[in-house]
Parts: C-alpha cells; structure tokens; sequence
C-alpha cells in the first residue's frame, strides 16, 4: 500500500462559550498507485489516503476544508447530508451549486453543522470519480450531551465501496459514448479492502478486533456507486440507533440494507466471554436489475476476539473455525421492504419528528429508466441497437447546464441556464408498474421546481417498469425528508394517503423508491438555495436520473441564502 503523503491536519481554532467550534481540515486531492485484487492503477484520493480523511466535529460545530486540486480532473466535494443551512455555495455538486474546482485550483468549503449528530459522509460530486475520493464525517453531539443509548465502548467507520480494475473515468465515458450500459466493479470493500473471498486479497481484509462484553458502534456508510448492499455479521446481531445522521427508536436485526449514500450507526455487543472463534462480517448487492448490470460478489471483513491467554498475539488466529452469515437473495424485495418499514424517528422530547402536517405543496414523480434514439443513421448498444440508455423524472432527463444553477439564481440571470417549470405530475400518465408502454422515449431538459421559503413540500416517488423495475435510491440534497409511506405497484391517491405515518416516520436525506412501487416523503423548504435531487445509482445519475429544486428566500434576514464566497470557482 503507498504512504501517506499528508495527514489531514486537524486544528481547533477556538472553542468559545457556546460550545462550538472550528475545525479545519486541508483536503489535497491528488493520484496515487494502489494496489487490489492483484493489480495497480493509479486512483485520484484525499491526502494520500484510501478511503480518505474522516472529518470529526461536533453537532454545532463550524467545520472549513480547504480542497487544493492537484489532479488532472476537474472536482468538486460535496459533504453528503450535511444539511447547509443558507450555505448552499459549500453543498458540492458540479454545475448546481458551484463550477469545479480546476487543475491547480482550491476552494475552501465552509459550514456549520446544525442540528445533526451521527455518521454522513464527503464525496466527490463530479461524474463518477466518487469512486475513490470518500471518506467519514464523524458527528459527535454537543458537549456534554450524551447519546440516547448507552455509549459504546468504541466507534469505528465502516465504509462500503467498489473496487474497479478498469478506470472508472474510461468506462463511464465509453457509456456514454456508446448508449450503452457500464460494465460493473470487480469488488466491494469494507474501508478500502476487498477481503479473503477475492483473490489475492487476503492480506487487504478489514478486521475489527473487539474485547469480550464490550459493546462497538459501527459508523456504516455506503459509498458504493452502483450497487444496494445488505450486511451481516455471524453470530452478532446488530441495534439499529441512528439513519443519516438521525437518531431512530432502536431496532435489532441480523441484517440490514444500506443503499449508496445512506449512513447507518449500529451498535454490536461483543460475546460475554472469548468464543473461540472468528466471525465474517459480509456485505452482498440487493439488485432487481437484469443479472450481469451488477456485481454479483461478497465482500468479507473479519471480526475477531481478543484471546485473553495471549492478549499481545496480533495476527489473526487461522485455526480457529469461521463462521459466515447468511444474507438474503440478491433480489429480496420482501425482504428489503420489510426493513425500511421497520425504521422510526425516535421522536422524543429533545429529538422530536418535526414532520409537516398539512402540506402547501404536492408533487408526484415518476422515476425510472427509459430510451433516447440513436444519432441518425448510428448503431448504439443500448437496449436495442437503435436506441441508448436513459433515466428521467417525470419523463425529464436532466442535462447538467455548463455553468453553476446557484450562481444563475443568485444574479437572477437564469434564461438559457435552466427554467422553471419542470412537471408536478406525469405530463403522460400510463400505468407505471404494469405493461410498460411502447414509446419509452425520454424528453431532455433543464428544468427546476421553485418553492417558496416555508413550503411544506410532498413528494410520492413512483419507480416505473420500464426496462425493468429496480429500486432507486433518491437522494436530497440539503434536506431532510420524512418518509411518511410506502408502497408496491401504482400509488393510489385516494386510498395510500391515509396510512401515511404522520407521528414518527423516519428521517433521513436518502431514500429507497421500492422496485416497482412507490414512496411518499414531506419535507419543509426552509433552506433557500438550489437543491439538486437524484438518484444516488451514479450510472443512472449519468442518464439523468437527477433534477433540482430552486428554494426562495424567506423575507426575515435570516431566511436568506448568504453572498457566495470570493473564492468561489469559476467555469
Ligand atoms: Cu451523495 Cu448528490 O450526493
């Protein structure tokens, strides 16, 4: 494994009366060698580091990330979930709310964490070389207040990604190029590692080695590009505490489902004495897709017990026996529906679920896949030869404008950029989980929705069977959203609304819309700035699965977004 050119540097600058600090963190975003799977190629990271840096604050806190540029990429960093309240210039993505961070250039990205406690993640938002540049965000609560569980003995980040052997830049072009879909990653990884079920990966195993009795908080994050995964640990069941930085009601369960760009913290309580055996810990994709569109791997780290007869021994044990867990099918939608629907805001008096009861305004949206003809007289391989793959909302696939939507809306110099009028409902209705209809063309466009400063917004997702019904897992940005319901086949308007959970649904900025069915979530647009939206499957994010929200300012000064920055990137 190469060095690590640079540590993160983290300096505490004050730590005034209210308790809140700056933390401060340079970010140098730079090619390395890494070696997987028996094979090097070179991988743009974060300080030399593979998964990258955690940020570490505290619920409060105002956190500043100097990114300095020293790859050939263009980049830009977004901090997954942070909710960026009026500082919607630090949010990240290319070309909504900033231009890239050029060759040679940096930007120093600056927020405060309001209202937040629990585990999200920073990424690269700029085509799909989020594939390596990731890394933990670390929210511990506020000074002194404790968590509403019993602490854990220790904390550790587990991060989910996928190992590529090809170059993910190459491959994601070529698709494009040719209409057709990606090739697929070669593994997933457990902090980087693909662990003992590839070859020659044994000695790339991520272990967690654990002290009898003792109880551990796993900070679970899935980073993967393309793939849902569930996981298991044999012989441990895991407490659910917290989604998306949200504290929930404790569940306990054998295996969850964390899709791309969901957090989950779970606490494990080691065995009350050495067991005398080591145990797998295994992540495996959830998919609906077509068989040979994902990675059908498993990866494996190991958990393993501090032997209190030889407490220095540091290698892991090979006689020992170990034990697997069983994950369900690769296409258990029973299975993944059942557990969404288990999870509930823990809607206490400090934590309370502030879900919108009445709403100001309703949206309906159809997500799915769907077709763009080939050039004239071209031969494409997208699902047939005269046609490439697409992916729309509400039969809209979103092009990415050349210049950054925030700064078209901040100066008022929107036309030509974007409009406004992208469809609350189907312009076409058909039925969207039956028989899919025999013109699967998408429109192109740059269209937002605005709101007003306040609106209490709700949305029903309703996933589509067109070339196939998958689960997409939608992601807010800036936002919070409550996932007052769920369901499989059509929403039913008049019948669906009233099973809605109005008292403690769950909360969290990403979102599974069930294959072939459909969510409802509420939020309240009380972040003004604009708010890209997509589907956190980067392959269908590159076929426009992805539109924005334009949120207006409030007319208390407070309710303002804030001038940009003057080092904000330009195009
Ligand atoms: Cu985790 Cu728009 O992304």
């Amino acid at each position: 494994m190469a060095a690590v050119l640079v540590a993160a540097m983290v300096v505490v600058l004050s730590v005034s009366v209210a308790e809140s600090a700056t933390v401060e963190y340079q970010f140098d975003v730079a090619t390395m060698n890494v070696t997987r799977l028996c094979g090097s190629k070179s991988i743009v990271v974060v300080n030399g580091q593979f998964p990258g840096p955690t940020v570490s604050a505290r619920e409060g806190d105002l956190v500043v990330v100097r990114v300095v540029n020293k790859a050939q990429y263009n980049m830009s960093i977004h901090w997954h979930g942070v909710r960026q309240l009026r500082s919607g210039w630090a949010d990240g993505p290319a070309y909504i709310t900033q231009c890239p961070i050029q060759p040679g250039q940096s930007y120093v990205y600056k927020f405060t964490i309001t209202g937040q406690r629990g585990t999200l993640w920073w990424h690269a938002h700029i085509s799909w070389l989020r594939a390596t540049v990731y890394g933990p965000i670390v929210i511990l609560p506020k000074l002194g207040v404790p968590y509403p569980f019993a602490a854990p003995y220790k904390e550790v980040p587990l991060m989910f990604g996928e190992w590529w052997k090809a170059d993910t830049e190459a491959v994601i072009s070529q698709a494009l190029q040719t209409g057709g879909g990606p090739n697929v990653s070669d593994a997933f990884t457990i902090n980087g590692l693909p662990g003992p079920l590839y070859n020659c990966s044994a000695k790339d195993t991520f272990k967690l080695k654990v002290k009898p009795g003792k109880t551990y908080m796993l900070r679970i994050i899935n980073a993967a590009l393309n793939d849902e995964l569930f996981f298991s640990v044999a012989g441990h069941p895991l407490t659910i505490v917290d989604v998306d930085a949200v504290y929930i009601k404790p569940i306990t369960v054998e295996t969850l489902l964390i899709t791309p760009g969901q957090t989950t913290n779970v606490l494990l309580t080691a065995k009350p004495s050495y067991p005398g055996a080591t145990y797998y810990m295994m992540a495996a994709p959830y998919s609906t897709a077509a068989s040979g569109t994902f990675d059908n791997t498993t990866v494996a780290g190991i958990l393993e017990y501090e032997d209190p007869g030889s407490p220095s021994s540091a290698g892991f044990n090979k006689n020992l026996p170990v034990l697997r867990p069983t994950l369900p099918q690769i296409n258990d939608t029973s299975f993944v529906s059942n557990y969404t629907a288990k999870l509930r805001s823990l809607a206490t008096e400090e934590y309370p679920a502030g879900v919108p009861q009445e709403v100001d305004r309703r949206f309906f949206f159809t997500v799915g896949l769907g077709t763009h003809p080939c050039a004239v007289n071209g031969t494409c391989q997208g699902p047939t030869n005269d046609s490439r793959f697409a992916a729309a909302v509400n039969n809209v696939s979103f092009v990415l404008p050349t210049t950054a939507l925030l700064q078209s809306h901040y100066t008022g110099m929107s036309s030509g950029v974007y409009s406004s009028n992208f469809p609350a409902v189907p312009q076409s209705p058909f039925n969207y989980t039956g028989t899919p209809p025999n013109n699967t063309n998408v429109s192109n466009g740059t269209r937002l929705v605005v709101l007003s400063y306040g609106d209490a917004v709700e949305l029903v997702m309703q996933g589509t069977s067109i070339l196939g019904a998958e689960s997409h897992p939608f992601h807010l940005h800036g936002f919070n959203f409550f996932v007052v319901g769920q369901g499989f086949g059509n929403f039913d308007p008049a019948k669906d609304p009233a099973k809605y959970n109005l008292v403690d649904p769950v909360e969290r900025n990403t979102v599974g819309v069930p294959a072939a069915g459909w969510v409802a979530i509420r939020f309240r647009a009380d972040n003004p700035g604009v708010w890209f939206m997509h589907c956190h499957l980067e392959v269908h994010v590159s076929w426009g699965l992805k539109m924005a929200w334009v949120v207006q300012d409030g007319s208390l000064p407070n309710q303002k977004l804030l001038p940009p920055p003057s080092d904000l990137p330009k195009c």
